[in-house]
């Protein structure tokens, strides 16, 4: 056993400051920080102050300068292109200083906001790293989006450059990134100057002269350079996420923070040391992927793994268990929506047994609340721990967690066990006093939150104040509910707002409301999410049309449909839609959308004493029927 629990979560708590400025030990510094925490301007927090630092150079240099030039660093498997590929240490820094030197050389300097729009593909680890290297703050899109929602972030961040792949591949289908790129610029109001665009021989885009250039002439031409020290408060990246309304935020993450708490992550949560192989099945466009593909095993000096699949389908529920035998993954790290696909497809695990899995020691999940059939079915498949654990974009890393590289605590199913050192979080009531133990309220974190942590919105300083730290003063609001019991386990139950959850990806209700009362015939509208027995929770949506359309019901919901797939994208997985007469609400005109929640999911509900007509509530239940909710599955 590396150590104690309980001691080291004290120590975190009784002294941050000496806490961190021994973790920023552990990683490489040109000027090492002689200020660990200035928080005299609450809630914004400066770790690390005056020290200075790259995370390009903590991911690669450092590593291949301490004797791992020869080790992987990222191997690449791709079933869907048929593509295994290995990197090593040696061989990624050649590739990232060569395309950093191509960067600079198209004009792009520290501070400014460079866009990726890439599948799983090793360029965009490579396009994120070279940003770092020289000061660049990347901002990577999740390919799943559409134009629409690919513009506003280009605008929010200013990007002047994107750099972006021309296509993605999807079991079944090629997504072409390029058309949905060119109409993203033509709908921003911002232009970046330049597009740098990896051609993929599986669907190559039409180039536009000028401001398109191609990806594989620019790095072979590019000169190598080296990393730009940068201020540890200085940006790493931006990366946007669904707050409540379609507005998304853009969460900024600072430079030392995030290696000074990434790299004590992989050892002390993960319990993954220098040299093991580290797996998250996640995408670069999400926090997870920031975090746990590219930038915490690396600066950590493990090898990670970029997958270009999905749990099933490519081409089989075994493909996981492939991947963990063929190159002996210690930790693997998912979402449960994965797990749930896989055991819908092999509930036996007969394609589990077909593997050697003798280095696999811990199966981490996150994204979503982990249902106990799921926990249950892992653990009895695998035999190893199976650590629900429970993070934010936001918080960067995770906040609560069964810190096996500390001390493996026994696992409670529904629980993701108990606050990482760091993180003090409190279960808080609508009067901001803390409850009892087992009673339900909001989880908040009380301040400082620990490095790593964002450090403010992009460009909204006073967003990032108003979302998160005005109904707790001293708190850090999470959003989500919970409780935690008399031994100390925290247990998240929901959010507490409009986000809800789709198969791991997180989405804004209100912003696919927005979408649909963006159709002329809608008079007003509602999306809630609904329980889903592969994807954890869907959207559904309820529009109420305007006087006068005597249309098809149908065909307004198809047409709704695919508005939302065309303005956000696939990823949002919106299908269920009805038309009602009127939605339900309470006398001063609040939609009370938990209760058409409940009643979809089956939950006990009680009739709002507010509620201005009852028997709206009976059109709701019957307009659910029809789309098969409540659901048996
Ligand atoms: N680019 C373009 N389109 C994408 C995309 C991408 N990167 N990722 C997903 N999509 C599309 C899919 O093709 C699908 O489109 P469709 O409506 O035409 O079928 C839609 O978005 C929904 O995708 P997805 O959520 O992946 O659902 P699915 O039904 O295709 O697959 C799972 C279901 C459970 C297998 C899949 O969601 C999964 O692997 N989830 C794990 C997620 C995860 O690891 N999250 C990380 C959090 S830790
Ligand atoms: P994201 O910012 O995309 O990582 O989503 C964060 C949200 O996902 C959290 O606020 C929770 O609502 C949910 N979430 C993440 N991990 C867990 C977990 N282990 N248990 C319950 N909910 C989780």
């Amino acid at each position: 056993m590396a150590g104690n629990y309980d001691a080291v979560y004290r120590a975190s708590q009784q002294n941050p400051q000496a806490f961190w400025a021994e973790a920023a030990k552990l990683v490489d510094w040109y000027k090492e920080p002689t200020t660990i925490l200035d928080d005299s301007k609450p809630p914004f927090l400066q770790w690390f102050t005056d020290g200075q630092t790259n995370a390009c150079y903590n991911a690669l240099d450092r590593h291949v300068a301490a004797g791992r030039g020869d080790q992987d660093a990222l191997i690449y498997d791709s079933p869907v292109t048929a593509t295994k590929l290995r990197f090593s240490y040696r061989e990624l820094l050649a590739r990232v200083s060569k395309f950093a030197g191509a960067l600079r050389e198209q004009g792009i300097e520290k501070g400014d906001r460079v866009i990726i729009y890439m599948p799983m593909v090793p360029e965009a680890a490579v396009a994120m790293l070279a940003c770092a290297r020289i000061g660049a703050v990347h901002s990577v899109v999740f390919g799943g989006f559409a134009a629409n929602e690919l513009a506003v972030r280009i605008d929010d961040v200013a990007a002047k450059m994107v750099i972006a792949a021309s296509c993605g591949i999807e079991p079944g289908r090629l997504v072409q990134y390029k058309p949905l790129l060119d109409e993203a610029i033509e709908l921003a109001k911002n232009k970046p100057q330049s597009c740098i665009i990896l051609q993929r021989e599986q669907g190559p885009g039409e180039m536009l002269a000028g401001r398109d250039k191609d990806w594989l002439e620019l790095e072979a031409a590019g000169e190598p350079v080296d990393c730009v020290p940068m201020l540890s408060t200085d940006p790493l990246y931006v990366l946007y996420t669904s707050g409540t309304t379609g507005e998304p935020k853009g969460v900024v993450r600072d430079v030392g923070g995030s290696i000074v708490s990434l790299n004590w992550s992989m050892q002390k949560v993960y319990g993954v040391k220098p040299g093991d192989v580290f797996w998250a099945a996640s995408d670069v466009g999400w926090v997870v992927g920031h975090s746990y593909i590219v930038y915490g095993p690396l600066f950590n000096g493990s090898t990670t793994i970029l997958f270009e699949g999905k749990p099933v389908g490519t081409p089989d529920p075994g493909t996981y268990w492939r991947i963990i035998a063929e190159y002996g993954v210690k930790v693997f790290f998912t979402a449960p929506t994965a797990f749930r696909a896989i055991k819908k497809e092999d509930p036996q695990g007969e394609h589990l047994a077909r593997y050697d899995l003798s280095k696999f020691e811990a199966l981490f999940l996150a994204g979503e609340r982990c249902d106990p059939d799921t926990l249950h079915w892992a653990m009895d498949k695998l035999q190893i721990p199976v650590i629900d654990h429970w993070w934010q974009t936001e918080l960067g890393w995770p906040a609560c967690a069964n810190c096996r590289g500390i001390e493996l605590l026994p696992v409670v199913p529904g629980s993701p066990t108990k606050p990482v050192p760091g993180f003090d979080i409190r279960v808080l009531d609508e009067q901001g006093g803390e409850v009892a133990a087992g009673d339900i309220g909001a989880l908040a974190i009380k301040l400082p939150l620990p490095p790593g942590s964002f450090t403010t919105l992009w460009g909204n300083d006073e967003r990032f104040v108003s979302s998160y730290f005005k109904t707790f003063p001293g708190y850090y609001e999470t959003g989500d509910a919970g409780y935690i019991d008399e031994n100390g386990y925290v247990f998240v139950m929901a959010r507490t707002d409009d986000v809800i959850n789709v198969a791991g990806h997180r989405l804004s209700t209100g912003g696919m409301e927005e979408v649909l009362a963006a159709h002329p015939d809608v008079a007003e509208c509602a999306v809630v999410g609904v329980a889903d027995a592969m994807k954890g929770q869907v959207p559904l949506g309820f529009v109420v049309l305007n006087d006068g359309v005597d249309r098809a019901a149908s065909d307004i919901c198809t047409e709704v449909v695919r508005l939302v797939r065309e303005k956000i994208g696939p990823v949002a997985a919106f299908r269920l839609c009805a038309v009602v007469e009127r939605l339900p609400k309470t006398r001063s005109g609040k939609i009370l959308r938990a209760t058409m929640r409940k009643i979809a999911d089956a939950e006990a509900w009680k009739m709002p004493a507010t509620i201005d007509d009852p028997l709206i509530l009976d059109e709701i239940t019957e307009a659910l029927g029809s789309l098969g909710y409540p659901s048996k599955g």
